[in-house]
C-alpha cells in the first residue's frame, strides 16, 4: 500500500509518500520560516498564500523522487485540522482534487493523530502507549490505546510548552523560534538560575501550566536589567530546567494514570517540536527508566510538523477500509 500525505496546517508546506512497510519513499518540506521571521511569529494570511504557492510543485517533486505516478497510489491523505484554516483548506482541496481526478480514496487526517502515530512509523511501537505531545501549539498527554482510540489525561491550562519557550526567548532578547535559541544560550550557562518556579509540581492531575513561570522570568529580567550575555545564559538554563522538571513531573503522574487504564502500557513516546530539546530528552529518559518503560523519541524530522506522519496516519486508516467523503469540511478546531 502506498499513500501520499500533505501537511499545511501551520508554517511548513510538506508532502511525503510512505508505504505499509514503514518506508518513507520520498518527502519534501518547505519551511516558511523566512516569511514569518520579520513578524516574530506565524501570520495566518502569509502562511496560506505561501502554501498555495509552494504545495503544487512540492507534490510534483515528491512524486518524482518516489519514482511513481498518481495512478500508483492507494490513497491521498491531508491534514484537515486542527490548524490555521487557510492553509488547511489549501492542503485538503489539493488532496481531494488528486483523489477525485485519479479515482483514489481520500482520508482527512487529524494533525494531532498524525503526531500520535508518528512513533509507529519510526519505531513500530505497539498499543497502548503514553504520548507526550509538546509543540508550539499543543501540549498534552494522551493514552494511545488503538487507531482512533485516544484518551486525554491532561493538557496545558494556558500556554503550550513551545509557546512558553518562544515567549521566554523574546523576554531574553533571543531569536525566533525561541526553543532552539534558549537551548543554545543555556549551553553557555555558568550558574543556572535555580529559584524559578516549577509549575504544577506534585498536583494530582496531569495538566500543564507555563504562564506563572513566564511571569517569574519577566520579573527577574526586569530586576536584573541590563542583561549581560552571562545572565542571559544563566536565565535561559534556569528556564529550561524549570520547564523540563515541570514536564517530567506531569509525565510521572501520567504514567501512573495511564497504567490504571492500561496496565500493559508499552512505552513513553514524545512528539512535537519541543521534543528536540536535549535537556528534556535526557530528563524524560530518566523518568521513563524509573517507571520501567522505554522512551521512544522519533527522529526530529518526524517530531516537528511533517507530511510523512500524515501519510502514515492516512495509511493506517485506509488499511482498515476507512475513508473520508470528498465533502469533508476542514476543521480549525478538532480535539482528538
Ligand atoms: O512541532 P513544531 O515544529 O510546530 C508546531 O508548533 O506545530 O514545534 C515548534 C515549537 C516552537 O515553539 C519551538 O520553539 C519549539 O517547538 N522548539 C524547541 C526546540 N526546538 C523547537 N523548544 C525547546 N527546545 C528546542 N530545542
Ligand atoms: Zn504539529
Amino acid at each position: 500500500m502506498i499513500v501520499l500525505g500533505i501537511e499545511s496546517s501551520c508554517d511548513e508546506t510538506a508532502a511525503a509518500v510512505v508505504n505499509d512497510r514503514r518506508q518513507v519513499l520520498a518527502e519534501e518540506l518547505f519551511s516558511q520560516f523566512e516569511e514569518h521571521k520579520p513578524y516574530g511569529g506565524v501570520v495566518p494570511e502569509v502562511a496560506a498564500r505561501a502554501h498555495l504557492e509552494h504545495l503544487g510543485p512540492l507534490i510534483e517533486a515528491t512524486m518524482r523522487k518516489a519514482g511513481i505516478g498518481f495512478a500508483d497510489l492507494d490513497g491521498i491523505a491531508a491534514t484537515a485540522g486542527p490548524g490555521l484554516i487557510g492553509g488547511v483548506i489549501v492542503g485538503v482541496t489539493m488532496a481531494k482534487a488528486i483523489a477525485a481526478v485519479h479515482g483514489k480514496p481520500f482520508y482527512a487526517v487529524n494533525h494531532l493523530e498524525g503526531h500520535a502515530l508518528s512513533a509507529r512509523l519510526s519505531d513500530d511501537v505497539a498499543f497502548p502507549y503514553l504520548l507526550l505531545l509538546v509543540s508550539g501549539g499543543h501540549c498534552q498527554l494522551l493514552v494511545v490505546e488503538d487507531i482512533g482510540r485516544y484518551h486525554r489525561l491532561g493538557a496545558t491550562i494556558d500556554d503550550a510548552a513551545g509557546e512558553a519557550f518562544d515567549k521566554a526567548a523574546k523576554l531574553l532578547g533571543l531569536s525566533y523560534p525561541g526553543g532552539p535559541a534558549i537551548q543554545r544560550a543555556a549551553e553557555g550557562a555558568t550558574d543556572p538560575v535555580r529559584d524559578l518556579p516549577r509549575p504544577m509540581l506534585g498536583r494530582p492531575d496531569c495538566n500543564f501550566s507555563f504562564s506563572g513561570l513566564k511571569t517569574a522570568l519577566r520579573q527577574r529580567v526586569e530586576e536584573l536589567r541590563p542583561l549581560s550575555p552571562d545572565m542571559v545564559a544563566n536565565l535561559a538554563a534556569g528556564f529550561e530546567i524549570a520547564v523540563t522538571e515541570s514536564i517530567a513531573d506531569r509525565v510521572k503522574r501520567a504514567i501512573a494514570a495511564a497504567r490504571e487504564r492500561m496496565p500493559n502500557l508499552t512505552a513513553l513516546v514524545v512528539a512535537g517540536g519541543v521534543a528536540a530539546n536535549q535537556r528534556l530528552r535526557t530528563c524524560l529518559a530518566e523518568t521513563a527508566a524509573k517507571a520501567n518503560l522505554p522512551l521512544v523519541a522519533p527522529p526530529i524530522r518526524l517530531c516537528t510538523d511533517n507530511a510523512a506522519m500524515i501519510a502514515w496516519t492516512g495509511l493506517e486508516h485506509l488499511k482498515r477500509g476507512e475513508t473520508s467523503a470528498l465533502d469533508f469540511a476542514p476543521r480549525p478546531r478538532w480535539p482528538l
